[in-house]
């Protein structure tokens, strides 16, 4: 990534805009499954943790590992296995929310 005077000045502005005292940094990605993708290398990295909570029936895009994590297979999963393997699938708030206990 070759850093621009937009983007650092977007950058900064959300910097400044995100609560908190503590040190910020800001990565701007292209599409949602980049997003996704970014954010569990930064999370990996960080805790140095593999495992993935992805919740059920979530829809996390189309890349190759943003669709491993994706729960609806059709028409997102269907044909293009095999996939990395997701750590934990809980069911997405929603359902749990209207599930019978
Ligand atoms: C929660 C979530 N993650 C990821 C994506 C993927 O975004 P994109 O299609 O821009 O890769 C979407 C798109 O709707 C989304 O809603």
């Amino acid at each position: 990534m070759v850093p621009y005077e937009g983007y650092i000045a977007l950058a900064e502005k959300l910097n400044a805009l995100t609560p908190g005292s503590h040190a910020k940094k800001t990565a701007l990605f292209s599409t949602g499954a980049e997003a996704v993708e970014n954010a569990i290398k930064i999370a990996r990295s960080y805790t140095k943790r593999s495992g993935v909570i992805a919740f059920g029936g979530a829809f996390h895009g189309r890349s190759l590992f943003a669709v491993s994590l994706t729960g609806k297979v059709m028409p997102y999963k269907a044909g293009f296995g095999p996939f990395r393997r997701r750590s934990t699938t809980p069911p997405s708030p929603a359902t749990a929310r209207t599930s019978p206990r």
